[in-house]
Protein backbone atom coordinates (compact mmCIF):
# COMPACT_ATOMS: atom_id res chain seq x y z
CA UNK A 1 0.00 0.00 0.00
CA UNK A 2 1.40 3.36 -1.14
CA UNK A 3 1.35 5.99 1.17
CA UNK A 4 1.61 9.15 -0.14
CA UNK A 5 1.62 12.59 1.41
CA UNK A 6 1.62 15.86 -1.42
CA UNK A 7 -1.04 16.12 -4.19
CA UNK A 8 2.15 16.22 -6.53
CA UNK A 9 2.66 12.32 -5.71
CA UNK A 10 -0.31 11.35 -5.84
CA UNK A 11 -0.86 13.27 -9.48
CA UNK A 12 2.26 10.98 -10.29
CA UNK A 13 0.91 7.67 -8.84
CA UNK A 14 -2.61 8.04 -10.25
CA UNK A 15 -1.26 9.06 -14.05
CA UNK A 16 0.62 6.28 -14.09
CA UNK A 17 -2.16 4.26 -12.88
CA UNK A 18 -4.53 5.76 -15.67
CA UNK A 19 -1.41 5.49 -18.51
CA UNK A 20 -1.88 1.53 -17.44
CA UNK A 21 -5.81 1.48 -17.95
CA UNK A 22 -6.73 1.24 -14.63
CA UNK A 23 -10.25 2.51 -13.05
CA UNK A 24 -9.61 4.59 -9.72
CA UNK A 25 -11.72 4.58 -6.95
CA UNK A 26 -11.74 7.00 -3.92
CA UNK A 27 -12.77 6.91 -0.64
CA UNK A 28 -12.24 10.38 1.43
CA UNK A 29 -12.36 10.63 4.95
CA UNK A 30 -10.96 12.09 8.39
CA UNK A 31 -9.70 9.04 9.68
CA UNK A 32 -10.69 7.40 13.14
CA UNK A 33 -11.83 4.66 10.49
CA UNK A 34 -14.54 1.98 11.81
CA UNK A 35 -16.37 -0.67 10.20
CA UNK A 36 -18.97 2.52 8.49
CA UNK A 37 -15.82 3.58 6.52
CA UNK A 38 -14.40 -0.01 5.66
CA UNK A 39 -18.33 -0.46 3.78
CA UNK A 40 -17.30 2.35 1.88
CA UNK A 41 -13.83 1.38 0.56
CA UNK A 42 -15.39 -2.22 -0.24
CA UNK A 43 -18.17 -0.56 -2.13
CA UNK A 44 -15.69 -0.10 -4.80
CA UNK A 45 -15.09 -3.97 -5.04
CA UNK A 46 -14.95 -4.66 -8.60
CA UNK A 47 -15.72 -0.85 -9.80
CA UNK A 48 -12.39 0.26 -9.34
CA UNK A 49 -9.12 -1.98 -10.14
CA UNK A 50 -6.95 0.69 -7.81
CA UNK A 51 -8.63 2.08 -4.42
CA UNK A 52 -7.57 4.92 -2.69
CA UNK A 53 -8.66 6.28 0.78
CA UNK A 54 -7.28 9.55 1.47
CA UNK A 55 -7.05 10.72 5.68
CA UNK A 56 -7.65 14.33 6.52
CA UNK A 57 -9.06 16.46 9.25
CA UNK A 58 -10.41 19.43 7.26
CA UNK A 59 -10.25 22.57 9.28
CA UNK A 60 -12.58 24.48 7.44
CA UNK A 61 -15.23 22.23 7.72
CA UNK A 62 -15.31 22.63 11.53
CA UNK A 63 -17.55 25.63 12.92
CA UNK A 64 -16.40 24.70 16.18
CA UNK A 65 -12.84 24.95 17.07
CA UNK A 66 -13.49 23.20 19.99
CA UNK A 67 -14.91 19.97 18.03
CA UNK A 68 -11.83 20.13 16.06
CA UNK A 69 -9.56 20.19 18.40
CA UNK A 70 -11.32 16.92 19.74
CA UNK A 71 -11.63 15.09 16.23
CA UNK A 72 -9.88 11.80 16.93
CA UNK A 73 -7.12 11.60 14.98
CA UNK A 74 -5.59 8.19 14.87
CA UNK A 75 -3.46 7.82 12.16
CA UNK A 76 -0.98 5.04 12.55
CA UNK A 77 -4.27 2.60 13.64
CA UNK A 78 -5.95 3.80 10.82
CA UNK A 79 -2.98 2.95 8.35
CA UNK A 80 -2.44 -0.59 10.00
CA UNK A 81 -6.08 -0.99 9.56
CA UNK A 82 -5.74 -0.10 5.57
CA UNK A 83 -3.05 -2.31 5.67
CA UNK A 84 -4.77 -5.29 7.17
CA UNK A 85 -8.07 -5.12 4.25
CA UNK A 86 -5.47 -6.00 1.74
CA UNK A 87 -7.47 -4.18 -0.91
CA UNK A 88 -6.24 -0.36 -0.48
CA UNK A 89 -3.93 0.51 -3.08
CA UNK A 90 -2.82 3.74 -1.63
CA UNK A 91 -3.49 6.11 1.51
CA UNK A 92 -3.73 9.85 0.97
CA UNK A 93 -3.07 11.85 4.41
CA UNK A 94 -1.95 15.48 2.74
CA UNK A 95 -0.53 17.99 4.90
CA UNK A 96 -2.83 21.08 5.82
CA UNK A 97 -0.13 23.54 4.04
CA UNK A 98 -0.64 21.93 0.76
CA UNK A 99 -4.36 21.58 0.98
CA UNK A 100 -4.42 25.15 1.96
CA UNK A 101 -1.37 27.13 0.56
CA UNK A 102 -0.36 30.46 2.22
CA UNK A 103 -3.50 32.74 0.74
CA UNK A 104 -6.00 30.15 0.24
CA UNK A 105 -9.05 32.25 -0.90
CA UNK A 106 -11.09 30.03 -3.53
CA UNK A 107 -14.14 28.01 -1.86
CA UNK A 108 -16.86 25.99 -3.75
CA UNK A 109 -20.30 26.90 -2.19
CA UNK A 110 -23.68 24.97 -3.27
CA UNK A 111 -26.30 27.50 -2.72
CA UNK A 112 -29.73 26.34 -1.14
CA UNK A 113 -28.21 23.26 -0.22
CA UNK A 114 -25.70 24.88 2.08
CA UNK A 115 -28.34 26.27 4.12
CA UNK A 116 -31.17 23.37 5.34
CA UNK A 117 -30.53 21.21 7.46
CA UNK A 118 -27.19 20.52 9.49
CA UNK A 119 -25.97 23.43 7.35
CA UNK A 120 -28.81 26.22 9.46
CA UNK A 121 -26.92 24.92 12.32
CA UNK A 122 -22.95 24.83 10.97
CA UNK A 123 -22.82 27.66 9.12
CA UNK A 124 -19.65 26.83 6.84
CA UNK A 125 -19.77 23.66 6.93
CA UNK A 126 -20.68 22.38 3.73
CA UNK A 127 -18.71 25.76 1.97
CA UNK A 128 -15.42 23.49 3.97
CA UNK A 129 -16.47 20.55 2.82
CA UNK A 130 -17.63 20.97 -0.90
CA UNK A 131 -14.27 22.94 -1.16
CA UNK A 132 -12.42 20.02 0.32
CA UNK A 133 -14.20 17.34 -1.67
CA UNK A 134 -13.50 19.13 -4.78
CA UNK A 135 -10.12 19.39 -4.52
CA UNK A 136 -9.80 15.96 -3.74
CA UNK A 137 -11.68 14.88 -6.37
CA UNK A 138 -9.40 16.57 -8.86
CA UNK A 139 -6.15 15.57 -7.17
CA UNK A 140 -6.57 12.14 -7.45
CA UNK A 141 -8.50 11.83 -10.71
CA UNK A 142 -11.05 9.26 -9.27
CA UNK A 143 -13.55 7.61 -11.70
CA UNK A 144 -15.70 7.02 -9.23
CA UNK A 145 -15.88 8.31 -5.53
CA UNK A 146 -18.08 6.42 -2.14
CA UNK A 147 -19.85 8.56 -0.21
CA UNK A 148 -22.08 7.16 3.03
CA UNK A 149 -25.37 7.79 3.27
CA UNK A 150 -25.22 8.64 6.96
CA UNK A 151 -24.48 12.25 5.63
CA UNK A 152 -27.14 11.97 3.37
CA UNK A 153 -27.25 15.98 2.50
CA UNK A 154 -23.68 16.13 1.93
CA UNK A 155 -24.10 13.41 -0.72
CA UNK A 156 -26.94 15.27 -1.94
CA UNK A 157 -24.41 18.88 -2.31
CA UNK A 158 -21.68 16.05 -4.10
CA UNK A 159 -23.62 15.09 -6.44
CA UNK A 160 -24.64 18.74 -7.56
CA UNK A 161 -21.34 19.92 -7.24
CA UNK A 162 -19.58 17.03 -9.53
CA UNK A 163 -22.82 17.69 -11.70
CA UNK A 164 -22.34 21.59 -11.81
CA UNK A 165 -18.48 22.07 -11.97
CA UNK A 166 -18.00 19.10 -14.59
CA UNK A 167 -16.14 16.75 -12.67
CA UNK A 168 -15.75 13.26 -14.42
CA UNK A 169 -16.62 11.00 -11.57
CA UNK A 170 -19.38 8.63 -10.57
CA UNK A 171 -20.61 8.73 -7.05
CA UNK A 172 -21.60 5.50 -5.53
CA UNK A 173 -23.60 6.43 -1.98
CA UNK A 174 -23.25 3.48 0.02
CA UNK A 175 -26.05 2.55 2.77
CA UNK A 176 -24.93 2.96 6.54
CA UNK A 177 -23.93 0.93 8.70
CA UNK A 178 -25.18 0.27 11.88
CA UNK A 179 -24.26 -1.05 15.28
CA UNK A 180 -26.60 -3.95 16.89
CA UNK A 181 -28.61 -2.05 18.42
CA UNK A 182 -29.63 0.36 15.52
CA UNK A 183 -26.67 3.84 16.03
CA UNK A 184 -25.60 4.77 12.65
CA UNK A 185 -21.83 4.30 13.14
CA UNK A 186 -19.76 7.39 13.41
CA UNK A 187 -16.37 8.13 14.07
CA UNK A 188 -17.66 10.67 17.03
CA UNK A 189 -19.62 7.36 18.73
CA UNK A 190 -16.68 7.28 20.72
CA UNK A 191 -16.92 10.41 22.36
CA UNK A 192 -19.91 9.49 24.12
CA UNK A 193 -19.82 8.38 27.66
CA UNK A 194 -21.21 4.81 28.53
CA UNK A 195 -24.56 6.49 29.90
CA UNK A 196 -24.59 8.58 26.31
CA UNK A 197 -23.71 5.43 24.28
CA UNK A 198 -27.31 3.72 25.84
CA UNK A 199 -28.98 6.95 25.28
CA UNK A 200 -28.00 7.26 21.63
CA UNK A 201 -29.59 4.17 20.68
CA UNK A 202 -32.94 5.48 21.30
CA UNK A 203 -32.66 8.35 18.48
CA UNK A 204 -32.73 5.22 15.95
CA UNK A 205 -35.06 3.79 17.92
CA UNK A 206 -37.46 7.02 17.48
CA UNK A 207 -36.95 6.95 14.29
CA UNK A 208 -38.58 3.31 13.87
CA UNK A 209 -40.98 3.84 15.76
CA UNK A 210 -42.42 6.70 13.98
CA UNK A 211 -41.43 6.10 10.88
CA UNK A 212 -43.86 3.24 10.68
CA UNK A 213 -46.93 5.33 12.15
CA UNK A 214 -46.33 7.92 8.94
CA UNK A 215 -46.92 4.48 7.35
CA UNK A 216 -49.89 4.00 8.19
CA UNK A 217 -51.03 7.78 7.48
CA UNK A 218 -50.54 9.39 10.53
CA UNK A 219 -50.12 13.24 9.89
CA UNK A 220 -46.38 14.24 9.14
CA UNK A 221 -46.72 17.48 11.80
CA UNK A 222 -48.36 15.38 14.71
CA UNK A 223 -45.94 12.18 14.21
CA UNK A 224 -42.47 14.65 14.04
CA UNK A 225 -43.95 16.53 17.18
CA UNK A 226 -44.49 13.09 18.93
CA UNK A 227 -41.19 11.51 17.80
CA UNK A 228 -39.21 15.27 19.32
CA UNK A 229 -40.71 14.59 22.59
CA UNK A 230 -39.57 10.91 22.87
CA UNK A 231 -36.17 12.47 21.98
CA UNK A 232 -36.14 15.30 24.34
CA UNK A 233 -37.87 12.88 26.90
CA UNK A 234 -35.14 10.44 26.03
CA UNK A 235 -32.75 13.24 27.21
CA UNK A 236 -31.86 14.36 23.46
CA UNK A 237 -31.71 18.43 22.38
CA UNK A 238 -33.55 18.06 18.67
CA UNK A 239 -32.13 20.67 16.73
CA UNK A 240 -33.71 19.23 13.57
CA UNK A 241 -35.93 16.62 12.90
CA UNK A 242 -37.71 17.17 9.61
CA UNK A 243 -39.25 15.22 6.62
CA UNK A 244 -38.18 15.53 2.87
CA UNK A 245 -37.83 14.57 -0.21
CA UNK A 246 -34.87 12.50 -1.33
CA UNK A 247 -33.79 13.91 -5.01
CA UNK A 248 -33.88 18.07 -3.80
CA UNK A 249 -34.20 17.66 0.09
CA UNK A 250 -37.52 20.36 -0.34
CA UNK A 251 -39.76 19.75 2.71
CA UNK A 252 -42.16 17.00 2.33
CA UNK A 253 -45.45 17.71 3.42
CA UNK A 254 -46.94 14.14 2.86
CA UNK A 255 -45.24 10.69 3.20
CA UNK A 256 -44.91 9.38 0.31
CA UNK A 257 -42.17 7.23 -1.62
CA UNK A 258 -38.99 9.11 -2.06
CA UNK A 259 -39.16 10.97 1.07
CA UNK A 260 -36.70 10.52 3.89
CA UNK A 261 -36.79 11.67 8.06
CA UNK A 262 -34.13 13.39 8.57
CA UNK A 263 -32.52 14.17 12.43
CA UNK A 264 -29.91 15.89 14.58
CA UNK A 265 -30.23 15.50 17.81
CA UNK A 266 -27.10 16.42 20.46
CA UNK A 267 -26.70 14.58 24.18
CA UNK A 268 -23.98 17.10 25.97
CA UNK A 269 -21.44 18.22 23.17
CA UNK A 270 -21.85 15.64 20.62
CA UNK A 271 -24.18 16.19 18.43
CA UNK A 272 -25.29 12.75 16.73
CA UNK A 273 -27.49 12.97 13.37
CA UNK A 274 -28.68 10.19 11.11
CA UNK A 275 -31.94 9.70 8.24
CA UNK A 276 -34.02 7.10 7.14
CA UNK A 277 -35.77 6.58 3.95
CA UNK A 278 -39.95 6.23 4.69
CA UNK A 279 -40.56 3.72 2.73
O1 LIG B 1 -17.67 12.65 5.48
C1 LIG B 1 -16.52 12.99 5.81
O2 LIG B 1 -15.82 12.25 6.50
C2 LIG B 1 -15.98 14.33 5.35
O3 LIG B 1 -16.98 15.29 5.32
C3 LIG B 1 -15.25 14.26 4.00
C4 LIG B 1 -16.19 13.84 2.89
C5 LIG B 1 -14.11 13.26 4.09
C6 LIG B 1 -14.67 15.63 3.65
O4 LIG B 1 -13.76 16.07 4.60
Amino acid sequence: MHIVTSPIALRELVTQWHKQGEHIGLTPTMGALHDGHLALIKALEGKASRKIVTIFVNPTQFNNAEDFRLYPRTHETDIFLLQQTGYVDAVYIPHEKDMYPQGFSTSVSVAYLDTMLCGAYRPGHFEGVATIVTKLLLQSSADIATFGEKDYQQLCLIRRLVKDLNIPVEILPVPTQREADGLALSSRNRRLTPEQRCQAAQLPAALTVYIKELRTGQTVHSTLAACRTTLENAGFVVHYLELRKEETLEIAEKAEPHTRLFVAASLGNIRLIDNRPLF
